[in-house]
């Protein structure tokens, strides 16, 4: 891999191929921009394998050949993410069937089964040639595995395998209608060959049918990617990635980790026009996900795709303001990435993608979002002793897919919405503002480097969770733990007794029961005089209320309106070494910038900075210190930061808006 940040992105030239002036233009520009690598091949089948058997990667390979003289590396795709027309109307067994049985029709991309044999040896044939060919091409520097794996197919095909993956799974009939208590309406199923996969004109009311239908989905995505990988390997050691996309609940990205060298995503938040406008927020969210895709291997990854300017499929084509391309960049080297990868080098001239943003665009001329990549490259140069540096986070914020896929799938408790990644982003908003690195995890994720664990929402505690979180309290560990945790197990069956499961002796009390309020309802959460984190004013909170029964926890404050007025909102229980703090609603954002900021100390954690403004974002990469400021005024840094360090970027006494500081400790 490269030495400096890898800085490029997606480049389709076969869509000019007989444009000869355009490509030569790409490569005046690359070299003007900063540019040392490109992706190729990203659904370029059609063009490499135009009959079925007769491979042609001439243009290809003069185009990796030209690159590799212009001192540019490939980052090189499998080209399964869209498959060509002769395909699908030779082998209709390809084409998805969707969930009401219906077979597409070829378009598009990503619409094939990832069970059809005939698709997996057709990906297979033409993934080994490619290894076969550019496998030890000098130019060529990872392999890119197909492009942003999604969508589920219902085909016969799939419905066997799903049947067989519940055979593993359960052992026998008897077992999986006791684990999905299928005594319940009646569903009792007298053989695997009867289950059917989740449809609207069929089951779609069991929740864990859908749990174990979704779980079906990653396993077989993930088993055609091992496919393409072992397709690649054939002839080639290049480290392997494939894209991921954001907060995508379509899969779970946990289970595909370990197959991978290193991984990747695509970033296009709606900076200006999401979350109501407020760029604090998108910033928020955007490294709470870059967090997430660092923690899959606990090591750097790379921004595969994001946006020059303005993205072509969200609500509003919103230009990036000025500045706004640089701050989002950064950030995401802030989080751990060692790569800035556009989508996309140069537009199309017609398609679905022909308004979407562009490093190059078609008028030949010298765009402002240009110069802005321009002056982000030399940036970057500056940072490139950055690259490879690991981000050691000692709070673990933790976010489980499948946790996740069974409490949005139940009915009840709000079927508004719960606001789960709502809840988690103001929990890591106040974590941020208080001044730490966070790394958000799966809830199989070791816990062994973290001091303080946030478990918001777990509402399944898969087997061993529970275990898992009481030891890393007693041992002298802090977890802090909110409503609607620990309500089910992997079946996503109600676990018998007491909840939290297995931990209501750890947090000091139990659950009783939990209201969900309207839409724009709010309750109050109340200081109990002389609680030990010393809050002294009151928050709303609102979206669920948990109503618990204390047994050893101290109330640190109460409810204020409402039935259940003076039960505990926040709680902390001391158990063995450590300590359980309990979290009973969802709160304003600022309750947990103070909460946050009042516990951090306390758990042993020294902040990288402490006492952030709101939308100053602090991480720290090895040696060297990110400050992000994603408010609209500019602040004053203090003294104390600009002194001794050496500063690698940015000036050192004020931090304007959408500015970065990188200092060297
Ligand atoms: C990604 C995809 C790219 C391109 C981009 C546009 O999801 O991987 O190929 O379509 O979106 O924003």
């Amino acid at each position: 891999m490269k030495e400096s940040f890898c800085f490029g992105g997606d480049y389709n030239p076969e869509q000019w191929i007989s444009h000869k002036d355009t490509f030569e233009d790409d490569i005046r520009c690359f070299h003007r921009l900063g540019v040392n690598t490109v992706t190729l091949n990203v659904f370029s089948w059609a063009f490499l394998e135009p009959e079925e058997g007769k491979y042609d990667f001439s243009f290809l390979s003069s185009v990796i050949d030209r690159m590799g003289k212009e001192g540019i590396s490939v980052i090189l795709a499998t080209p399964s993410g869209a498959k060509p027309s002769w395909l699908a109307a030779k082998y209709p067994e390809v084409l998805r069937v969707t969930d009401d049985r219906r077979r597409m029709l070829f378009g598009e991309r990503h619409n094939h089964c990832y069970t059809s044999p005939v698709y997996m040896e057709k990906t297979r044939l033409i993934d080994e040639h490619l290894s076969e060919v550019f496998g030890h091409n000098d130019t060529v520097i990872a392999w890119h595995i197909s492009n942003e794996y999604g969508g589920e197919c219902h085909c016969p095909l799939c419905q066997e395998a799903f049947r067989n993956w519940l055979r593993q799974r359960y052992g026998s009939i008897e077992e999986l209608n006791k684990r999905w208590n299928n005594a319940f309406w009646s569903h009792i199923y007298n053989s695997f060959d009867d289950i059917e996969s989740p449809s609207p004109i069929g089951e779609n009311k069991n929740p864990s049918l859908i749990l174990d239908w979704k779980r079906f989905v990653t396993y077989q995505t993930v088993d055609f990617m091992n496919a393409e990988i072992k397709a690649v390997r054939k002839f080639s050691d290049l480290p392997v990635t494939t894209n991921m996309m954001y907060d995508y609940t379509g899969l779970d990205y946990s289970k595909f980790a370990d197959n991978l060298d290193f991984i990747s995503w695509d970033n296009y938040p709606a900076w200006g026009t999401g979350f109501g406008g407020d760029n604090v927020l998108v910033a928020a969210d955007n490294a709470l996900e870059h967090d997430y895709f660092r923690a899959l291997k606990d090591k750097p990854f790379f921004l595969m795709e994001s946006c020059p300017s303005a993205t072509n499929w969200q609500p509003y084509s919103h230009l990036k303001r000025p500045g706004v391309l640089e701050a989002a960049s950064l950030e995401a080297v802030a989080h751990g990435s060692d790569s800035v990868l556009f989508f996309q080098m140069r537009n199309s001239y017609a398609g679905y993608e022909k308004f979407h943003g562009a490093l190059i665009d078609n008028s030949g001329r010298e765009t402002r979002v240009m110069k802005e990549a321009g002056e982000l490259s030399r940036k970057l140069m500056l940072l490139r002793l950055v690259r490879g540096t690991e981000i050691k986070a000692e709070v673990a914020l933790i976010n489980d897919r499948e946790s996740r896929w069974a409490m949005e799938g139940s009915a009840g408790p709000r079927n508004a919405g719960l606001h789960y990644r709502d809840n988690l982003r103001r929990i890591y908003l106040g974590l941020r503002s208080a001044g730490v690195d966070v790394d958000v995890i799966d809830s199989s994720h070791s816990f062994d480097a973290y001091k303080l664990i946030v478990v918001p929402m777990l509402y399944m505690f898969k087997d061993g969770v529970a275990d898992r979180l009481r030891k890393f309290t007693a041992d002298g560990g802090t977890i802090v733990v909110t409503h609607w945790s620990g309500v089910a197990d992997e079946c996503d069956a109600v676990y018998p007794g007491l909840s939290p499961h297995s931990l209501t002796d750890v947090l000091g009390l139990y659950r009783e029961e939990l209201d969900a309020l309207a839409d724009g309802v709010c309750n109050r959460a109340v200081p109990v005089a002389g609680n030990e984190l010393g809050f002294r004013s009151g928050y709303s909170c609102s979206v669920l209320a948990e109503i618990a029964e204390l047994t050893s926890a101290e109330p640190m404050m109460v409810y204020g309106d409402d039935f259940y007025k003076g039960r505990p909102a926040v709680a902390v229980n001391r158990y063995e070494n450590g300590r359980a703090y309990y979290i009973a609603s969802m709160f304003e954002e600022d309750f947990y910038c103070d909460f946050f900021n009042s516990i951090i100390p306390a758990c042993g954690i020294e902040p990288i900075v402490q006492g952030l403004p709101r939308g100053v974002i602090a991480s720290r990469r090895g040696k060297y210190i990110f400050i992000q400021n994603f408010s609209s005024d500019a602040i004053r840094l203090s003294d104390s930061l600009s002194d001794k360090r050496k500063i690698l970027i940015g000036s050192s006494d004020t931090l304007p808006a959408y500015g970065t500081i990188v200092f060297a400790e």
